[in-house]
This record gives C-alpha cells, structure tokens and sequence, in this order.
C-alpha cells in the first residue's frame, strides 16, 4: 500500500508504528466519554496504533453479555488523518492475535453498508458478510484458539 491518502499521510505509515493494548492509565486519559467507558465494565480489550508515540487508532474486543459464550464485538476507529494508511488493517491483526490468545472463538462486527474500507479489512481476516438494509454485518470463526492462563 504506497502513496498519499487525502491528508497527505503517506499511505505505509500503517507499517510503521506499532500495536501494543492501552494501559488503564492511558485508558484513562483519553479523551471523550465512549472512548473512557464503552465496554470497559465488559472486560473490553482496548489495542492502540501508535506512531512516533502518537495515539492513531483505537480497536476494541468487547465480549458479549454474559452467556453468550467465547463470542466477542469487534469495533475499530482510526483517526481521520490517519485512515486509508494501513492502521485500521495491522489493528485488526493485532486484534486476532489477542483474541486468539483470549480463547475467543467467533468476532463479530458491524458497519455501514458502503464501508468499504471496513469490509476489505473484514474479509482479508476471512469473515463471512452479510447485508440487512444499511448495515453489513461480519463474523469471523477463529479455529485452534489457545487460552489465556
Ligand atoms: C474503517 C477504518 C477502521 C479502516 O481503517 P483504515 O486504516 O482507514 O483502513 P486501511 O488503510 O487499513 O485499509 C483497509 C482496506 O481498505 C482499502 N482502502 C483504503 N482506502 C480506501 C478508500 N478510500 N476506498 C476504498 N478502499 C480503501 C485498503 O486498500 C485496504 O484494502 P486491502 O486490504 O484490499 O488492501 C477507518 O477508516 C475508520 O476508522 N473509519 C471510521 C470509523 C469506522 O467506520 N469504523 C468501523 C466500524 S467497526
């Protein structure tokens, strides 16, 4: 992926930083209620993309209420600046890594129907999509999961 998105940010900056989870201090300090609350009280695994210490995307593995098995949402938000540079596609990476090690079995996630960025990341990971009205909606099966101790 080489060139310039619509920012000017060149377009390989997304293999450039590094994905490591937040800590609860930097959790903390972000900015913005959703950021701070959504899904923590679930046990959310919050990632964050960053590039020379900056903060540039955010993705979460939000487990589903209780009793619904090994079965997680999956919500990702890469900064406008940012996007189109290959972050929201090494944050899903590092997002199934996590998983994996999590014991989750089946990701869901769901987005706008002409989310087209969001659906390529989607289906490089090997989802199974669908569509109802505005929305698309994906699940991808992780096979030969291994727990967390
Ligand atoms: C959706 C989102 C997470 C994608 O992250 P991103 O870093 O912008 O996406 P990437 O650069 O990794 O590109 C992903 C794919 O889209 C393609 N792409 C990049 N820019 C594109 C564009 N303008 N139009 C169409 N496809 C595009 C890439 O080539 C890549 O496809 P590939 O795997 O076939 O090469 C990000 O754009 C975002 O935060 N959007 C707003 C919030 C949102 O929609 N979240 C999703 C709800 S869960």
């Amino acid at each position: 992926m080489i060139g310039r998105n619509a920012h000017g940010v060149v377009a390989a900056a997304g293999w450039l930083g590094t994905v490591r989870e937040l800590s609860p201090a930097e959790l903390h300090h972000l900015h913005g209620d959703a950021h701070r609350t959504e899904g923590a009280d679930r046990g959310a695994i919050v990632l964050g993309y960053f590039l020379r210490g900056q903060l540039c995307g955010i993705a979460r593995i939000v487990p589903l209420k209780p009793g619904a098995g090994r079965r997680a949402e999956v919500r990702l938000t890469v900064e406008q600046p940012w996007q189109s540079c290959g972050i929201g596609t090494m944050l899903m990476a590092g997002l199934l890594h996590h998983a994996r090690r999590c014991g989750v079995n089946d990701l869901y996630l769901r987005c706008h129907a002409l989310n087209s960025r969001m659906q390529k990341i989607a289906q490089r990971f090997g989802a199974r999509i669908g569509f109802e009205d505005c929305e698309c909606f994906a699940h991808i099966a992780l096979a030969g999961t291994v727990s967390c101790q």
